[in-house]
């Protein structure tokens, strides 16, 4: 399948889990309404498509991969809008429209960002045919700890207490791990547990595969937010769909602004080169996921 495709599906999916009146109230909230904005229609999927293509790598049937595939983008999505309120990075455009607080109000994306994150978890934990209770909390622990103190939230603190401050190479690295990175390498990781037996996921092949495979995603988790840096200064806000210049305007420390941009595109090749080294145990079975490295470091949004 095609990331055209892919990303048709997830979106497919997305919605009927989504559709209106999921909630089970007969008409549709403005918490709903909220919910579908901030997830449905826009956005480049690639968390999920991460998922898709490392089942792919594994030869694990897609149909498998829906689930976590929409939970990592739920809390991906939900992520974005806390990103965007006025006490973070107080943004007004997301994904080429007002953000939540601007076309809600503040108190409604607070709570579609809850909600968002919440249905992550009960979407995983409902009980699942093909795969075994034992993996599927696996699964759910990897995307708890890739979200929460440890993950991406810790990145989003570190971000805030960095406002107005440089930090060294190494600081920059552990923030963009984390508030960026923890979600990639989670949608790799979750992919790599979606088989029916547990003997299965821990057999000798699959935890050396596996080890490739977080290699290959810590590198292209690190190189989404050099990227994303750099577009931020080199691209314009229509092409982004979000405000170009934000980083800047705001004092956040970036691989731009710390390295320089030289630098920084030099780091991102180096990154890329990584993740391609990470999969040289696979053959054609992994080009998508090659196709993805390489989409990150030269998309333009
Ligand atoms: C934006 O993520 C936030 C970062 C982690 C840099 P994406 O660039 O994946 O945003 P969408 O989902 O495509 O809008
Ligand atoms: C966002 O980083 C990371 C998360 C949302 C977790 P940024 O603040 O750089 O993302 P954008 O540039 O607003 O998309
Ligand atoms: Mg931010
Ligand atoms: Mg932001
Ligand atoms: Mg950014």
């Amino acid at each position: 399948m095609t990331r055209e495709d892919y990303q048709q599906r997830i979106e497919q999916f997305l919605e009927s889990k989504l559709d209106a009146g999921f909630t089970h109230n007969s008409s549709s909230s403005k918490l709903d309404e909220a919910m579908r904005y901030t997830a449905l229609g826009g956005g480049k999927r690639v968390r999920p498509l991460l998922v898709y293509a490392t089942g792919e790598a594994l030869g694990i049937n897609a149909d498998l991969l829906d689930l976590p595939a929409a939970a990592i983008e739920l809390i991906h999505a939900y992520s974005l809008v806390h990103d965007d309120l006025p006490s973070m990075d107080d943004d007004a455009l997301r994904r080429g429209k007002p953000t939540a607080h601007i076309a809600f109000d503040e108190a409604t994306a607070i709570l579609a960002g809850d909600a968002l994150q919440t249905m992550a978890f009960q979407l995983l934990s409902n009980p699942m045919q093909e795969i075994c209770a034992e993996n599927q909390l696996k699964i759910l622990n990897i995307l708890a700890t890739a979200s929460g103190a440890d993950g991406m939230v810790k990145g989003q603190g570190i971000d805030l207490a960095a406002v107005g401050k440089s930090l060294s190479e190494a600081e920059l690295e552990t923030m963009h791990n984390h508030k960026t990175g923890a979600l990639i390498t989670a949608s790799v990781e979750m992919a790599t547990y979606c088989m029916e037996t547990a003997a299965e996921a821990n057999s000798e092949i699959i935890v050396k595969q596996r080890k490739n495979l977080t290699e290959y995603s810590k590198a292209i988790g690190l190189a989404f937010q050099v990227r994303d840096d750099i577009l931020d200064i080199q691209s314009d806000t229509e092409t982004l769909g979000k405000q170009q210049g934000a980083d800047i305007a705001a004092g956040k420390p970036t691989y731009p602004s710390i390295m320089g941009m030289s630098a920084a595109k030099e780091k991102l090749f180096n990154l890329n080169k990584k993740a391609l080294d990470s999969l040289i145990d696979f053959g054609e079975e992994a080009d998508s996921l090659r196709e993805i490295a390489s989409f990150i470091v030269k998309r333009i949004a």
